[in-house]
């Protein structure tokens, strides 16, 4: 059983952007500007926009983070969306998700301006990733494909379950999954909590994508030898033994599936810094004008 390790492979990209960043310098071009939107104080969503802009610091691009109350109006959400659009100094931004349920979160998503989208979450650029168009690859699908390619793992003609349809990872990587590309031409099939005698499907996979947000849910009995593990989920659970009270958990019961599997995504470590690599990746993208 071979570790996909997201950490490494992250650290890895972030190198290479690094360099890409200190070439851009020595050549008197704009350094990258990435800007985050956050609403609110929850506790997982600030530590991953804590992260993104760590992560800006590490590569050496510029960063912004707008910390607003979660008791913000939905236009002057907009507003500030609006700002982010005109100001020319940032290259890209996000609105961290999930939003307050006051406020109507596909509005929000299509105020983005798509050249400025390097979350890839506006319908233009869905639609554009759809048709196998270039744009911005929603960050956790693009790591996943990234992770699969630089660890050489065959995808073509292989079977590949998804677990979990959710717009941000289950059904953008079900797509590029299935598409004629590198790292793809898979037999994809989308399960989720409709899905009838799941076992059947997930024993037959080889490749198994795991993004339904339950603590340790897919477990060893459910899979076969020699399966592919990726695994989406990071929950907070309940720790008493822990300094924080939690522990973090993926959707994989780990010990279970580790057993059988021939690669599997730890969480923390596998998945997580991949996201926040190809956030960079795509603010690079959008600085070179290469969507
Ligand atoms: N919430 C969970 N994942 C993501 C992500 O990739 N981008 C944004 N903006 N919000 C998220």
């Amino acid at each position: 059983m071979i570790i996909l390790d997201g950490k490494k492979t992250a650290n890895d990209i972030k190198n290479e952007i690094a360099r890409e960043v200190e070439i851009l310098k020595s050549k008197g071009l704009k350094v990258p500007h990435l800007a985050a939107i956050l609403v609110g104080n929850d506790g997982a969503s600030l530590t991953y926009v804590n992260s993104k802009v760590k992560a800006c610091d590490k590569v050496g691009f510029n960063s912004t983070l707008i910390h607003l109350k979660d008791t913000i109006s939905q236009e002057q959400l907009l507003q500030e969306i609006e700002n982010l659009n005109n100001n020319n100094d940032i290259d890209g931004y996000i609105v961290q998700l999930p939003l307050p349920k006051h406020i109507d979160e596909q509005k929000v998503l299509i105020a983005v301006n798509p050249n400025k989208d390097v979350d890839g979450f506006h319908p233009t650029n869905v639609g554009k990733m759809t048709l196998e168009l270039p744009t911005f690859l929603p960050a956790t699908p693009f790591g996943i494909l990234e992770l699969l390619e630089r660890y050489k793992i065959e995808t073509q003609g292989k079977n590949v379950v998804v677990l979990g349809r959710s717009h941000i990872v289950g059904r953008p990587i079900s797509i590029l999954l299935s598409q004629k590309r590198k790292v793809g031409n898979a037999t994809v099939t989308l399960c989720h909590s409709r899905t009838k005698n799941l076992r059947d499907f997930t024993k037959k996979a080889d490749i198994i994508v795991a993004a339904i947000g339950f603590p340790e849910f897919l477990t060893g009995e459910m899979v076969k030898d020699g399966v592919v593990i990726i695994d989406v989920g990071i929950t907070r659970v309940k720790d008493v033994t822990k300094k924080r009270g939690y522990r973090l958990a993926g959707d994989v019961h780990f010990d279970s599936v580790s057993k059988k599997a021939s690669y599997i995504t730890p969480v923390p470590g596998g998945v997580g810094p991949m996201t926040i690599a190809m956030l960079l990746k795509n603010t690079l993208l959008a600085v070179k004008n290469f969507i």
